[in-house]
């Protein structure tokens, strides 16, 4: 067939803890806490019922689609044991808004990598408008800004509904760009992101193809604060150990303190729930030594529930190592494994996107940034003081690979998810 037109999705994440110091952190609101923690963990279904279902249509296909999707990556990273981070929620939502440009095959397999097969687009679009309006709900406590962009080669007219679509649904912006200049559209886009992360993502894109001509853009900036926050004044060097050969130093920061907590040992892992003002949390799964393997194997969302149910809250001497973790993803390779095949190759159908010239993806890439440490510490001394029952505190010490899971609880969304293998990589 004649010169295909190529169009790439990118695809970004950011995810920044804490990078200013407040002054509001008291802890008075932590008896609501227990209460809603005891809530939810008696009625693990019904604590948000409030809300309305529209976008918990999406969060047990989205849980499901995230651990596939962690499978893989995870598959193609075992070779050189290397960090994983990455953002399911903001992956399926830019696949989303292709999907919705999409039909037959093309749209099929797309829907069903996701796990959507029941579900019509336009319960697909209306389920993320209403997410997209549930996380964007600014707090001062929880900062979480997401989006989407659609950015066009200029004089290439798609049609009106997709960008109406994607205004609609998924708060998508769309400007124009000359992808023939590739430097320059690279540096408009690249612009354009920086300014929605607050610069943690200066460049997303190092180059483009000068033949692309749509690409879709999609960010998350999240920025949290511990609602424990660390002591600067407990942290101290550490022997982190990556595995039997390797052992490198970490800052690690410790406080003893109430968590919710479970150990597993009959799955050989310790959960740990460590919560952010407003209403996130980053899940800790430390496998016991040499069990990495078998915890990322069994990882589902069943596995998760489990976990969930049978935190108890309970005194807990934590070290959990200061680190930053980022992950660059070229996901076309991961998703034709996952079934999406058509959307890459000549015979896809891009026809809700433009009915005149035959498109197809020619990459989604994505990439995520996290910066975990003890800032906050300024506000920590405000922080009211926790009675520790007079029982011996579980000791738990992130001193070798881990797993984490950051929850946004009121959409029932998985963030972001990774594995530590070196905090210092
Ligand atoms: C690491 O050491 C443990 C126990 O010493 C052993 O069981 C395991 O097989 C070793 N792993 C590797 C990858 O060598
Ligand atoms: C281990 O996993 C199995 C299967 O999900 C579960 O039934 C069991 O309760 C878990 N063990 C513990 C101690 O939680
Ligand atoms: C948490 O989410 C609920 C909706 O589920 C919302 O009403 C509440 O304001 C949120 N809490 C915070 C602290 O943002």
């Amino acid at each position: 067939m004649r010169g295909f037109l190529h169009c790439a999705l990118a695809s970004l994440l950011l995810s920044v803890v804490w990078t200013r110091p407040h002054h509001e952190d008291h802890a008075d609101h932590t008896p609501d806490h227990h209460h809603h923690l005891h809530h939810e963990k008696s009625e693990p279904h019904a604590a948000h019922d409030h809300i309305g279902p529209t976008c918990h249509k999406l969060a047990p296909h989205n849980a499901d689609f995230a651990f596939h999707l962690y499978k893989h990556l995870s598959a193609h990273a075992a070779a050189d044991n290397k960090n994983i981070f990455f953002s399911p929620l903001g992956i399926a939502t830019a696949l989303s808004l292709l999907a919705s440009g999409t039909k037959g095959d093309t749209h099929q397999q797309l829907f069903e990598a996701m796990g959507y097969g029941q579900l019509s687009t336009s319960e697909v679009n209306e389920a993320y408008e209403h997410l997209e309006h549930m996380l964007g709900h600014s707090q001062d406590l929880l900062q979480l800004d997401t989006g989407s962009a659609v950015v066009l080669q200029e004089g290439f007219k798609p049609l009106q509904k997709f960008l109406d679509d994607a205004k609609h649904y998924y708060q998508a912006q769309g400007f124009t760009v000359d992808f023939k200049q590739s430097e320059e559209a690279v540096k408009t886009i690249n612009k354009f992101i920086a300014e929605k992360t607050h610069d943690k993502i200066p460049e997303l894109m190092s180059s483009v193809d000068s033949d692309t001509l749509m690409v879709l853009l999609n960010f998350i900036f999240f920025r949290g604060k511990w609602e424990k926050p660390f002591d600067v004044k407990n942290t101290r060097k550490a022997d982190f150990k990556v595995d039997n050969t390797t052992t490198v130093s970490v800052d690690m920061m410790r406080r003893t303190g109430r968590y919710e907590y479970y150990y597993d040992h009959e799955n050989h892992t310790t959960v740990l729930m460590l919560p952010y003002k407003g209403n996130a949390s980053m899940m800790i799964l430390l496998p016991c030594e040499g069990k990495m393997k078998h915890v990322e194997d069994i990882l589902s969302k069943e596995f998760i529930q489990h976990w969930h149910d049978n935190l108890f809250r309970s005194s807990v001497d934590l070290d959990m190592p200061k680190f930053s973790a980022s992950g660059s993803y070229a996901l076309k390779d991961i998703l034709t494994e996952m079934g999406v095949v058509a959307a890459f190759s000549d015979t896809a159908d891009l026809s809700g996107i433009s009915e005149e010239v035959g498109l197809k993806v020619s990459q989604v890439s994505h990439k995520a940034v996290l910066s975990v440490d003890e800032k906050g510490t300024e506000a920590a001394a405000a922080t009211a003081i926790e009675i520790i029952p007079m029982s011996l505190p579980h000791s738990m010490s992130i001193n070798r690979p881990f797993l984490l899971l950051i929850l946004e609880e009121s959409t029932k969304s998985i963030l972001f998810m990774g594995k530590i293998v070196n905090p210092t990589a």
